[in-house]
Parts: C-alpha cells; structure tokens; sequence
C-alpha cells in the first residue's frame, strides 16, 4: 500500500524466560491515530520500543516505507527516521522552562556552537500555538511544574513536531490524567496528525482511546489479537466485547 509508514514481521522478544511479545505483526499508516491497546503486561512499551530502537527483536523485521531495515536499528536510526516517542517512564525536566525542553539536547545553534535562545523562544512559541495551547497564560519561559498533566504531554508532542516526526509514539499518555485533561491531549494528537504525523496512542483502556483512534491493534499477553478500523467496529462496547471473545478463545485452545 502506498501510505504503509511502518510494517512490524513477525516480531518476537523475551526477558529471561518472559515471552514479551510472539510473533507481533502490525502496519501503520500515514497519517492515522492507531490505539495500540492491552492490558498491563501485554507487551505495549516493549513493542514501541523496539520500533523506537531501545531494544532488539530476538527476531523479526522492521519496513519503513515498504523498505526493510537493514543492520542494527537504533535509537539514532529511528530519530533521523523521524520516530518520535514520549515514553511514560521518561518524564520531562519540570523545573526547566516549555522551550529548554522542546529543544533539550537538540538546541538550536549558530556559529561558535552557542544556542540561539531567542529563535528557540520563537519556534517554541510558534509550536505552542500550533498545536493547540489555548491558555494565553504560558509562555515558551513557563517552567513545565506549573502545566498540568495535559499540557505537560502537550510540550512533549510539541518538541517531537518541531523535529518534524514522521510517527509520534505516545505511551499511556493519558494515564493519571482528568477527562478535560485527556481532552487536551487528544486535540493536541490532532494537532500533530493534521501536521501530516501519524500517531501511535498506547492505552491499557480501550475507552480511553476510543474517541480518538482510526484503528484499533489490540495486544494480549505479546500477541496482536486484532487490528481493526474503526469504521468496522459499531462501538466501544462492541469492541471490548470482541476482545473478550478472542480472549476467552486463546484460553480454550
Ligand atoms: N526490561 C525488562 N526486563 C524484564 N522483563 C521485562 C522488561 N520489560 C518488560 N518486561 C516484561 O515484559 C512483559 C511486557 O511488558 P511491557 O511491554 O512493559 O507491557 P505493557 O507496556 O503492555 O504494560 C511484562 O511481563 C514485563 O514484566
Ligand atoms: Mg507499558
């Protein structure tokens, strides 16, 4: 397909004697919301990260763009392939301002190396506006303690569009988060998707990621038990029922 931005084969990975993910196959598209959903311990993050280059797959292979990775795919690989994640378990630096971190390690420079910090206000102002940030009360000098929750994801999203992501990985972003919080997030996904992104939004709940979500890939204990558009799926409700039929399936067999 000519959209196809990312192709996972038949990726595998084990901790030890923890089989975290058998066989996982899934596509992304370009652009689309895909909900990658399953409960805790399903292999998600293990699953993003190896896209994201933290890990390797014991086995399997990685497209992008129809073209097989070739060689050890890393962290650096990914960034210059334009796959951006914003990890749970990685916060941002709240004591630092919204545009130290959007440009945090990645700082805008000039000759002699010196960071612009003007241009870096600028830009970050910019992003803020772009994707959404409705309060006038922010600015690119905020320090990120005094953003909620929402925002804080919002920063985040804004730092991985300045670098022009391709794909945004965002893991249980709206974990902890209140329903107007999570508002907030989902139109800053939006945002980041009518930029032309695609957005992988992981959650351990599929009414989380209901709304917002043009495709389904449903995870069970390190296997894809379905990938689903949501045009097929009549509703929340539905879906959850399918997911508990495949599970209640994968435990007679
Ligand atoms: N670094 C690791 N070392 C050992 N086991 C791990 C590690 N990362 C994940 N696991 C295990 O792999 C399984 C999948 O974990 P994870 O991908 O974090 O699931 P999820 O993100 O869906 O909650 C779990 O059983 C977890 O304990
Ligand atoms: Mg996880």
């Amino acid at each position: 397909m000519n959209n196809r931005l990312v192709e996972l084969k038949n990726i595998t990975k084990s901790f030890g004697n923890v089989n975290a993910l058998n066989n996982v196959s899934m596509e992304i598209n370009k652009p689309e919301i895909v909900g990658l959903i399953g409960d805790n311990g399903a292999g998600k993050s293990t699953l993003i990260k190896i896209l994201s280059g933290v890990y390797a797959p014991d086995s399997g292979e990685i497209f992008l763009h129809g073209k097989q990775v070739e060689g050890h795919w890393s962290v650096a690989r990914a960034h210059a392939a334009g796959i951006e994640t914003v990890y749970q378990d990685r916060a941002l630096c709240v004591q630092h301002t919204i545009a130290l971190n959007i440009f945090m390690g990645r700082e805008i420079t000039g000759a002699f190396g010196l960071v612009k910090v003007r241009k870096q206000y600028e830009e970050a102002e910019r992003l803020m506006r772009e994707i959404g940030f409705t309060s006038r009360v922010f600015t690119p000098d905020s320090v990120v303690a005094t953003l909620s929750g929402g925002e804080r994801q919002g920063v985040a999203i804004a730092r991985a569009l300045y670098f022009e992501a391709e794909l945004l990985i965002l893991d249980e972003p709206t974990n902890a988060l209140s329903l107007t919080e999570t508002q907030k997030v989902y139109s800053f996904m939006l945002a980041a998707k009518d930029k032309g992104s695609s957005v992988v939004f992981i959650s351990h709940n599929i009414y989380h990621a209901y709304d917002i979500a043009d495709r389904f890939i449903i995870l069970d204990r390190g296997t894809v038990v379905m990938q689903v558009d949501k045009s097929e799926v009549e509703s929340a409700e539905r879906l959850v029922q399918h997911m508990k039929d495949f599970a209640r399936a994968g435990h007679a067999s």
